[in-house]
């Protein structure tokens, strides 16, 4: 998302130029001096079931409490009764029958009086509405039996909640007595685009209906069947991400370890999926299961970081290492299998073809747990060295994350997380610099500058920046990093943590500053870090330079979080020529409390335009509260 500069934003930059006094400062560039490569793998994703990430965010799913879960009046929530005109029905849930043994509930409506036209059934509010858009057609399904073959078929209607026009509408097939998935296609005409709507279900007879597993869907991001929302996936896309850390954070722990994220409960027919507790205290649909993450890692051309339970949860029950762990062990053995496994040879593997994909998926990383160090017993060395001794001797070729630093061995990787504000990030940055190269590979498997809710401000943005020179300054240490939490339902009730990188609601997403941020930091990232050093300049001024030299380009960074503007001489050596135009991207704003917002979507993008007077030797003022990629041509 690139627009033009804003006539008020040159306004103050003139202004605050004639009062600068943040002193200038020099940077020398050795080009041909490379310190070390960057990683590859810098920028990536994290992600896991918070804030609506899932249901009522990027998974499509547009009926919420499809199965009759949620806590709330018994588990009706979200659902209502419908009677039409003199049609005379009750609704209630029965605990006692359902499709399957995975789903053991459903809801029931005992229908006295319904005919045509006074027709009876249930209607879902959705995710803080549905998303309705013109000429669009959507793929209702649902289970159901009644007590008599006489009560019919169901009519699926997609209707708008002001005016009670019908939006879309069909007809499934008469309902049997025994369980069995019906299907209804419904278009959207010309209608306007809007999100007060719901999906109505009624019958035009009386008798008694069971209905499970109610779902809506719109179309998906490149026509997955239960798929992801267009919007959000072309979001990911544009940060140009190099792997998706799944299924989290807390979600993978769970606050028991009955309620961890039991992969094996979250593969196969929705309707096998038993759904369970998030620990941020809304039930899971379970929709987007183990397999349907790895085709979201697909679809984006990325691969999977995939932690595993290990026998730790959040309200502190824990498995000691020792026999009693094994078999979370083993189930981490086949949740690889499941992942990289063979399709004809390994049990797993041909699981997942069954499923309906034969082709493995890459694996380079597999974390243990999450956040450990909050296990006060000391029991993880234990419990790493346990997984670790087992996913080496099957997978040697893996490398595995600790969540924790460790006395005993040395992991390969070792994930750090921070939260911080913007200051402390500032003084935060050379953290790493000094850091012993012989220990584990660093991934900064969380990290987030917390200001600005529900979604961060430009602030945030000047903090993440920051942040990010310090990464790619050390990313011969840091093999990769992935910002927390990635999304935010911006909705009333939609936000269990604050300070978030895109949000949405059930019709458009928008990213915050620092959403921005990352996308051009990844974006217009080299492949080398050469020889450079600074002096001069504020103390909240900051840089990295990266350079590619097959491309004959280098990336230089620059964040300037100060209130006035910033003067950087550039002195560049070891290029053949530095040609003296190129691409400059600033992000800027005049205030870090200025922000995005799901009305305000784009105050804060970045502005492309084009580099001038850049040479082996230049002056470059930044604009106030400014992060700026100078892309400078190498030949
Ligand atoms: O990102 C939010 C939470 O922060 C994660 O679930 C957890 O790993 C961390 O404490």
């Amino acid at each position: 998302m690139l627009k033009s500069l804003r006539a008020p934003f040159f306004a103050t930059v003139l202004a605050t130029t004639c009062a600068a006094q943040t002193p200038d400062a020099t940077l020398t560039i050795q080009l041909d001096k490379p310190l070390h490569d960057v990683s590859p793998k810098l920028y990536g994703l994290m992600t896991e079931e918070i804030n609506y990430s899932y249901d009522g965010g990027i998974y499509a799913e547009m009926v919420r409490n499809r199965t009759f879960q949620d806590r709330g009046s018994s588990g009706t929530a979200h659902w209502d009764l419908v009677g039409i005109g003199n049609a005379d029905a009750t609704m209630t849930v029965d605990t006692t029958v359902g499709p399957s043994e995975a789903l053991s509930r459903s809801l029931r409506l005992d229908i006295a009086h319904a005919d045509q036209t006074n027709q009876a059934g249930a209607r879902n509010e959705g995710f803080w509405g549905m998303a309705v858009r013109p000429n669009t057609t959507y793929k209702a399904s649902f289970y159901a039996k009644a007590d008599s073959s006489e009560v019919g078929p169901v009519t699926v209607t997609l209707e708008n909640d002001n005016s009670g026009s019908t939006i879309a509408t069909g007809t499934s097939a008469p309902l049997s007595t025994e369980w069995k998935r019906y299907e209804v296609t419904i278009t959207a005409g010309k209608v306007e685009a809007s999100v007060e709507n719901h999906l109505r279900l009624t019958v035009a007879h009386p008798g008694k209906v069971w209905l499970s597993l109610v779902s809506l869907f719109p179309p998906t991001y490149k026509n997955r069947a239960n798929g992801n929302r267009t919007d959000i996936m072309e979001m990911l896309a544009a940060m140009h991400p190099k792997f998706l850390r799944l299924p989290g954070g807390n979600y993978l722990e769970g606050d028991t370890i009955e309620e961890r994220f039991d992969w094996k409960a979250t593969i196969g027919p929705l309707v096998d999926r038993p759904t369970h507790r998030s620990p941020w205290n809304y039930q899971s649909s379970d929709g987007l299961g183990l397999l349907e993450f790895l085709e979201w890692t697909e679809d984006l051309k990325i691969e999977p970081v995939l932690a595993v339970y290990a026998g730790y949860s959040l309200k502190g029950a824990r498995v000691p290492p020792g026999p009693g762990l094994a078999s979370y062990v083993d189930d981490a053995l086949d949740e690889i299998e499941f992942v990289t496994g063979d399709a004809t040879n390994t049990k797993w593997g041909a699981i997942r073809a069954k499923l309906g994909h034969p082709a493995p998926f890459p694996l380079q990383y597999v974390e243990i747990g999450n956040e450990d160090f909050f296990d006060r017993s000391g029991s993880y060395e234990g419990r790493f060295a346990q997984f670790y001794k087992a996913i080496k001797t099957k997978y040697p070729q893996l490398q595995i994350i600790a969540t924790e630093p460790l006395k005993k061995m040395k992991p390969d990787v070792q994930d750090d997380h921070y939260y911080k504000r913007a200051d402390d990030f500032f003084r935060f940055v050379k953290h790493y610099d000094d850091m012993d190269r012989n220990g584990p590979k660093i991934f900064v498997g969380e990290w987030a500058t917390r200001e600005g809710s529900p979604t961060t401000n430009l602030g945030a943005a000047l903090g993440d920046a920051a942040w990010m020179t310090a990464m790619e300054r050390n990313s011969d240490l840091i093999v990769m990093s992935s910002y927390a939490p990635l999304f935010v339902n911006v909705n009333p009730g939609g936000m269990q943590w604050e300070a978030n990188l895109i949000g949405y609601d059930a019709m458009t997403s928008y990213g915050s500053p620092s959403y921005y941020a990352q996308a051009i930091f990844a974006e217009y990232l080299g492949t080398a870090v050469p020889t450079s050093s600074l002096t001069g300049g504020s103390q909240r001024f900051f840089y990295s330079i990266t350079r590619d030299a097959a491309k004959g380009v280098a990336y230089l960074k620059l964040v300037n979080a100060n209130s006035t503007p910033q003067t950087v001489k550039i002195d560049l050596s070891g290029a053949a020529k530095i040609g003296a135009t190129g691409t400059l991207v600033t992000l800027s704003g005049l205030n870090p409390a200025e922000t995005n917002t799901i009305s305000v979507p784009t105050r804060v993008v970045p502005v492309k335009t084009e580099l001038k007077g850049a040479g082996s030797s230049f002056s470059h003022t930044m604009p106030p509260f400014a992060i700026q990629v100078l892309q400078i041509s190498m030949k």
